[in-house]
């Protein structure tokens, strides 16, 4: 009887645990899609760049330095997309990253829910906003 009742809490525990991982983990499993990517720049990109990405948003205009045309990332790297110059200068040096300014709305949350992505050959942890919006703006070359 002792010994069921030790078992018992011993798979009580094991399972609490395991809820508590699946809890952490258990949006990881689905990988961020287009759609995500584009909700996600329209709420934090559009105001400069656009809502079509080539840099004329509604706040281009009262910038020091004009924003860029994003669908010509591409183009402009002999082809291919450049994920890792993307990624690194979107997200990059936390002070001097391009989304600093867009960041604290965020904070640290998006390092909670990082998803593989494969970037340079290797798969790399990423927030699951970012790599939405990868496969966004990959889909918006010209
Ligand atoms: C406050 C305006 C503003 C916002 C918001 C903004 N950008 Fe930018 N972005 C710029 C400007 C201006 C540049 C031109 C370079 C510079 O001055 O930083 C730029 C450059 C870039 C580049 C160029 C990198 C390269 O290789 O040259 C990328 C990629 C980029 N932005 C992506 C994004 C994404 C994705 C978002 C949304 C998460 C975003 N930006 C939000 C203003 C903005």
């Amino acid at each position: 009887m002792r010994k069921t009742v030790l078992t018992l809490s011993i798979v009580g525990v094991s399972l609490s645990i395991l809820a508590s991982c699946a809890e952490q983990f258990g949006r990881s499993e689905e990988m961020p899609t287009r759609s995500d990517g584009a909700a996600f720049f329209v709420q934090n990109c559009s105001a400069c760049h656009g809502n079509d990405g080539q840099g004329n948003g509604p706040e281009a205009g009262s910038l020091a330095s004009q924003p860029i045309n994003l669908t010509t990332l591409s183009a402009t790297n002999n082809g291919e997309f450049p994920a890792a110059r993307a990624l690194s200068y979107i997200y990059g040096d936390p002070e001097n990253g391009h989304l600093a300014r867009v960041m604290p709305q965020f904070g640290g949350a998006m390092a909670d829910d990082l998803v593989p992505v494969e970037i340079d050959g290797v798969l790399t942890p990423t927030p699951r906003e970012l790599a939405g919006l990868l496969v966004y703006l990959e889909s918006i070359q010209q």
